[in-house]
């Protein structure tokens, strides 16, 4: 484990898709929605590790957009843990000075979680510990189509030319463009793809894949997965060399 207090390299953005919930209580003969309630308790966990460990931004995957494929009974009670889990944590969540965030398409949830939303942005919007960003009917494909019509949208009005468009004009256009993009991401449930999570902005991330389910996360693992990230050389397509003496190579 790394040492306590020893925060330098921590990654600042931590981008995690919650996964195995499912698995985990049919191990224990219960109920898949058994799980998503323990699975709760894990995102607790781990915000209070990423509040300590002073990180600044952590995003979860809560549901994806190909999750409406679910069983409709799992999809809707999926939704009463959302609204009932918000409900209860926002106090505590802005009393720890944490800003929540949502990504994701909001007009398929219902009206109330919609208000939820824009209420608990808006309630925590000024605070500047921990930036919580939930990731809810997300997908990246949506997510860079989106971005494209808009763009498409400013070609055609004759405010924008093609040529014009570069890089951090698409950025600018997708979700969370003003946050750094995910140091380090990290899905438990030992499956090992993106599942079309944040694909644009994950383009240099480091991955970290667990066998744990999640609800069987804790800080312990989380430090686990940190420590791993703090081994790597970051490279962005340079030689190591370049990396280890940037002022002797050019
Ligand atoms: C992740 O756990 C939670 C959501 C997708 C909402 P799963 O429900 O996918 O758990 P498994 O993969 O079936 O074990
Ligand atoms: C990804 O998990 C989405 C979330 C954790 C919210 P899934 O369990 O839905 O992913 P796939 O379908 O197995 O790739
Ligand atoms: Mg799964």
């Amino acid at each position: 484990m790394q040492q306590e207090g020893d925060l330098s390299k921590n990654p600042k953005h931590i981008a995690i898709i919650m996964d195995g919930n499912g698995r985990w209580a049919k191990k224990r003969f219960l109920p898949r929605f058994m799980g998503h309630i323990a699975g709760v308790k894990a995102v607790n966990r781990v915000v209070k590790y990423c509040d300590t460990q002073q990180i600044k931004v952590l995003t979860l995957f809560a549901f994806s957009s190909e999750n409406w494929r679910r069983p409709k009974d799992e999809v809707a009670k999926l939704m009463d843990l959302f609204v009932g889990t918000l409900d209860k944590e926002l106090n505590r969540l802005d009393k720890k000075n944490v800003r929540l965030r949502f990504i994701g398409e909001r007009a398929a949830f219902s009206e109330k979680m919609q208000q939820q939303m824009a209420t608990s942005e808006l309630r925590t919007e000024k605070n500047t510990g921990l930036t919580l960003v939930i990731a809810a009917n997300y997908g990246g494909h949506r997510d860079i189509t989106l971005a494209m019509q808009e763009i498409a949208q400013q070609v055609k009005a004759g405010d924008l030319q093609p040529e014009e468009i570069n890089e951090d004009l698409i950025a600018a256009q997708l979700s969370i463009p003003d946050l750094s993009e995910p140091d380090l991401f990290i899905r438990t449930g030992g499956e090992k793809r993106v599942s079309n999570f944040l694909l644009w902005q994950m383009a240099y991330t480091e991955f970290y894949f667990t066998d744990k389910f999640w609800p069987d996360f804790n800080a312990e693992a989380m430090q686990d997965a940190v420590h791993d990230f703090s081994t790597r050389q970051r490279r962005f397509g340079r030689t190591s060399e370049q990396v280890e003496n940037p002022s002797e190579t050019n």
